[in-house]
């Protein structure tokens, strides 16, 4: 069956424009600065599934000069509105065909590949990622990990979804952002740490640091399975 993209919806990508870095989404940004003083080496970054643009504008507050992009239109629109002087631009077809070889310094996809359905698609966008950053260039990739499905979240619920537990890697599994308005569940992709590994292989890419933040118990949020297992998995790759 056809994957459908939850995020090519005008009420959903409304509600997701509203919404900042609440608890569990805090968690997956708190780390990105120190990464990026680790691994970046320049200033001029692209941001693939920027969705209403909360990642590009995080990526500019953090001293990137960023250009968003997004294959949902309703979710471009959406970041357009939110801040007319950023640089939003809609990929119908996701290729990075408008950019040219070695332009970025640091490409950012901050669960974007949660929604790409095949290995074959996720090798494609990352092998175009690959060839429009420099040679020295990084790519940034935070991704759901598998657990983050089977689990309770202060931010996410999943609870009513048991057919979770049985998804293996490249299944579609749901999940409910609770901090949303919009409680329609999300469709992603999951992927597994060993599936990532090969899918990073087969486009020429090498990690450089995996990092999988959890949640300290002086944080101002209520955590639930957050201090013990990490919800979230964050890629760093270089070309081999
Ligand atoms: C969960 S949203 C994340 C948005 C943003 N990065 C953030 O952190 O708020 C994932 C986004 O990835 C987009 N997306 C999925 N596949 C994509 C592709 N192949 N190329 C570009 N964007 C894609 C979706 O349309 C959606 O807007």
């Amino acid at each position: 069956m056809e994957f459908q993209n939850s995020y090519e919806d005008d009420v959903y990508a409304a509600a997701y424009a509203r919404m900042e870095f609440p608890g569990t989404y805090y968690l997956a940004y708190r780390d990105l600065p120190d990464i990026f003083s680790r691994h970046a080496n320049g200033h001029c970054a692209i941001d693939v599934g920027c969705g209403t643009g909360r990642s590009t504008r995080f990526l500019q507050k953090h001293g990137f000069t960023a250009v968003g992009v997004d294959i949902a239109e309703e979710m471009i629109h959406k970041a357009r509105e939110i801040d007319p002087s950023g640089d939003y631009r809609h990929l119908a077809d996701g290729k990075l065909a408008p950019f040219a070889d070695n332009t970025f310094d640091l490409a950012l996809a901050a669960f974007t590949f949660d929604n790409i359905p095949t290995d074959a698609k996720k090798i494609e966008l990352l092998r175009d990622l690959r060839r429009a950053i420099a040679d020295r260039g990084r790519i940034v990739l935070l991704v759901s990990s598998p657990e983050i499905y089977r689990n309770e979240w202060a931010s996410f619920t999943t609870k009513g979804f048991p057919e979770n537990f049985r998804a293996e890697s490249g299944d579609s599994v749901k999940i409910i952002v609770t901090a949303l308005e919009d409680k329609r569940p999300v469709v992603d992709v999951v992927w597994s740490d060993e599936a990532y590994r090969k899918t990073f292989a087969r486009s020429s890419l090498e990690v450089i640091d995996v990092v999988r933040p959890l949640g300290r118990k002086d944080e101002p949020f209520e955590w639930i399975c957050e201090t013990t297992i990490p919800p979230w998995t964050v890629y760093v790759l270089k070309m081999s």
